[in-house]
């Protein structure tokens, strides 16, 4: 389904305070000179869409925006891509062809899933942002550009800095201006406010008029911890509308994955909250790391990356947070 930048009145739809501030950002950072931004954010959260406000808010809005999932391009194929090559350049190169950053000439570049660049790109990329020339595959000349790049990822960089799969100093030019996006289950009601908005879009769409969300279900999606972020809200709701009859969103139009999760407490809850242990807790320890890695990521992610920061925020030694990271794969 076409998603229509018209929908979004030019805003990420929300009104908990960390969207109202967000929203702010991305306008200030539209504006600004900035000619790299970092979007960080879990799977579903919208960094897509913060990239195209980006831009569809800048000056450079008239001009290209060029989206390249850098984890969907083989490693072999993205140079060329991105920097285009010579006629003769490699076998089969038989005209010179414009890469996609070429394109964006004046424009913005979007490099989604920016930790699926291999090394050898990666220091090509940050000599193109320090000196705003590349070479085209195969050219002895180089090429003078001008854009705005925008990466994303929903890795903590800093981790794959640790790790050796991405170059630190490229982590440190991305992250002068960085843009963390918080996972729905962090905007208290907002996934209300959320649903509003896609039942409206999908009434139109459909030709319906579902009246909005059960008291059940609204209980449901307050407790819910939302995964797949936005985009599992969204997908779930348009499900609704193609298979369901009624005209209000019950709990049976929900899929028992959710029903499951949200009797069970949510990962915090099934060790915190109120309810049978027994039947709640599944495997220990499964349920213990996956704890340990949120609030390991939130702490990353709260202190921007910092790793001497984020170990004080969660009360412990800087060394004991490098081996928790390693311990449960961050
Ligand atoms: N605050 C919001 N208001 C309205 N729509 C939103 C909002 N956030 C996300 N969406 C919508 O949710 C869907 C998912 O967003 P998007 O594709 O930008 O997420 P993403 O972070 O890029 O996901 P992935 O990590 O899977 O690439 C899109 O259809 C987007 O338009
Ligand atoms: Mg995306």
């Amino acid at each position: 389904m076409g998603r229509d930048m018209a929908d979004y009145k030019n805003e990420l739809v929300g009104d908990h305070p960390s969207i109202v501030d967000l929203n702010r950002l991305i306008s200030r950072v539209a504006t600004s000179p900035a000619r790299t931004v970092l979007i960080y954010g879990e799977t579903g959260t919208g960094k897509g869409l913060v990239a195209r406000l980006i831009h569809g808010l800048s000056s450079r809005k008239d001009k290209e925006f060029v989206d390249i999932n850098c984890a969907a391009i083989p490693a072999s194929l993205l140079e060329s891509e991105l920097f285009g090559h010579e006629k003769g350049a490699f076998t089969g190169a038989v005209d010179r062809k414009l890469g996609l950053i070429e394109a964006a000439n004046h424009g913005t570049v979007f490099l989604d899933e920016i930790r699926e660049m291999d090394l050898t790109l990666q220091a090509k990329l940050l000599s193109l942002l320090d000196t705003h020339q590349f070479r085209r595959v195969g050219a002895v000349r180089s090429t003078t550009v001008e854009a705005r790049f925008i990466a994303a990822t929903n890795k903590i960089l800093l981790s794959e800095v640790n790790a050796g799969a991405f170059r630190e100093d490229l982590y440190y030019r991305l992250q002068v201006v960085a843009i963390n996006i918080p996972a729905l289950r962090d905007r208290g009601d907002d996934v209300l406010t959320l649903s509003r908005h896609f039942i409206a879009r999908y009434n139109t769409i459909y030709n319906r008029n579902i009246r909005g969300l059960s008291d059940e279900v609204t209980g449901i999606f307050l407790r819910y911890d939302w995964p797949g972020n936005v985009r599992e809200l969204e997908n779930l709701l348009e499900r609704i509308f193609i298979l369901e009859d009624e005209d209000i969103v019950l709990p049976k139009h929900l899929p028992d994955r959710i029903i499951r999760t949200v009797r069970a407490g949510g990962t915090e809850a099934r060790v915190a909250g109120p309810g049978k242990l027994q039947s709640a807790a599944g495997n220990f320890h499964e349920a213990t790391a996956d704890f340990q890695r949120k609030l390991v990521a939130r702490a990353l992610t709260e202190a921007n990356g910092n790793v001497q920061d984020a170990a004080k925020a969660l009360g412990i030694s800087r060394h004991a947070l490098r081996h928790q990271m390693q311990k449960l794969g961050l």
